[in-house]
């Protein structure tokens, strides 16, 4: 069951998003002595993490406890400004005090079948015993105009995604980095609470569909992580908000 939320500017998005965020770790920790969070690239989580990286969020945040991998990332080396590692370290993470080694990144700087292989691994690392991924407890998800969300693209569904937590895709979009590893829906449907962020006109189509067309996964690709059991959160601005019917728009 999703819970959509809607917003008259991102800035609010933003900071609700951070709180979240906060409340989510503060919670987790308090449940199991840890928290796990999957970051996603792309724009709009600018905002939150900019947030999340001054007072009051950076003070309260417990870092020590918290482990952060990312829900997809391109295969580009970490200093690149396509890497989504790296946009979360210059916006986030080099300002707060998370110890190195809980930040678990996709080493996109290796050809795709050893960072696959290397992500796996760091996956298994953190899982409960028995399992070979972990339940994050919170995973940050964008959505593409075109219906995808991390590196979960619109077409044949790879037969891996159901049988592998993490998979190499090639996918051209906005002129970005086409090499991608990303978590596939085994690991999002694992999560207890997912989180998209999606704001603009352009997404208000495939927000729409996502949530109220009929199962259409080669379509619209998010909706192939919306199957757990987990909770599941909408922030919207408006305009990305516009289409939705009338029982989703309250703010
Ligand atoms: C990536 C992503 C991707 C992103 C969407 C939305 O690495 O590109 O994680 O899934 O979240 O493409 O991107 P924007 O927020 O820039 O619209």
């Amino acid at each position: 069951m999703s819970e959509v939320h809607i917003f008259a500017t991102e800035a609010e998005l933003s900071d609700t998003a951070a709180r979240l965020v906060l409340a989510e770790a503060q919670n987790a920790v308090a449940r199991h002595g840890r928290c796990l969070i999957a970051l996603s690239g792309g724009g709009t989580p600018i905002g939150m993490f900019q947030q999340l990286s001054q007072s009051p969020y950076a003070d309260r945040m417990p870092w020590t406890q918290t482990h952060v991998f990312w829900g997809d990332e391109r295969l580009v080396p970490p200093d690149d400004s396509g890497s989504n590692y790296g946009q979360a370290d210059q916006l986030l993470l080099r300002h707060v005090p998370i110890p190195p080694a809980n930040i678990h990144r996709v080493k996109g700087e290796l050809d795709e079948a050893t960072a696959v292989a290397d992500y796996t691994a760091q996956l298994q690392q953190l899982a409960e015993p028995g399992r070979a991924w972990p339940h994050f407890d919170l995973a940050v998800m964008g959505l593409g105009s075109d219906g995808h969300t991390a590196s979960l693209f619109p077409g044949p569904i790879p037969a891996a995604e159901n049988s592998a937590p993490v998979l190499a895709v090639t996918a051209d979009y906005d002129g970005r980095p086409a090499q991608r590893v990303t978590l596939t829906p085994l690991v999002f449907n694992d999560a207890r609470h997912l989180l998209f962020l999606v704001t603009g006109e352009k997404k208000a189509a495939a927000v729409t569909a996502v949530l109220h067309d009929a199962y259409q996964p080669q379509t619209w690709p998010a909706q192939r992580v919306l199957l757990g059991n987990g909770r599941v959160t909408w922030l919207l601005d408006k305009a990305a908000a516009a289409q939705l019917p009338p029982s989703n728009t309250k703010t």
